[in-house]
């Protein structure tokens, strides 16, 4: 699965997305700046993404954990805004547009 990815300076990316990957490992392993420092647990809100508004209406409602800690993190978007390591692989997703929120 081919995603890309914009950077906070704008710059656009193409990454290949594994199976075997959530999207912010995918995004943390091709180096863009995820710090991702609590490892994917939904508890850090650094790995804050935005979502085109179908893509994020395929993943359905946000856990309350998630929907808590994205609340009050910088930029967030009602639409669109959700934490990239609770999202899975999922061959449905080529060719999404993922692009980084501020850092918080
Ligand atoms: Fe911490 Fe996603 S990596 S919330």
């Amino acid at each position: 699965t081919t995603i890309i990815a914009v950077d906070r300076d704008g710059t656009r990316h193409s990454l290949v997305w594994d199976e075997d990957q959530t999207l912010m490992e995918t995004l943390r392993d091709n180096d863009l700046p995820v710090l991702a420092s609590c490892g994917g647990t939904a508890s850090c809100a650094t790995c804050h993404v935005y979502l085109e508004e179908p893509v994020a209406a395929r993943l359905g409602e946000r856990s309350a954990d998630e929907a808590e800690l994205l609340a009050d993190a910088e930029g967030f978007r009602e639409c669109g805004s959700r934490l990239s390591c609770q999202i899975g692989h999922d061959a449905a997703h080529d060719g999404i547009l993922v692009e980084l929120a501020p850092e918080g």
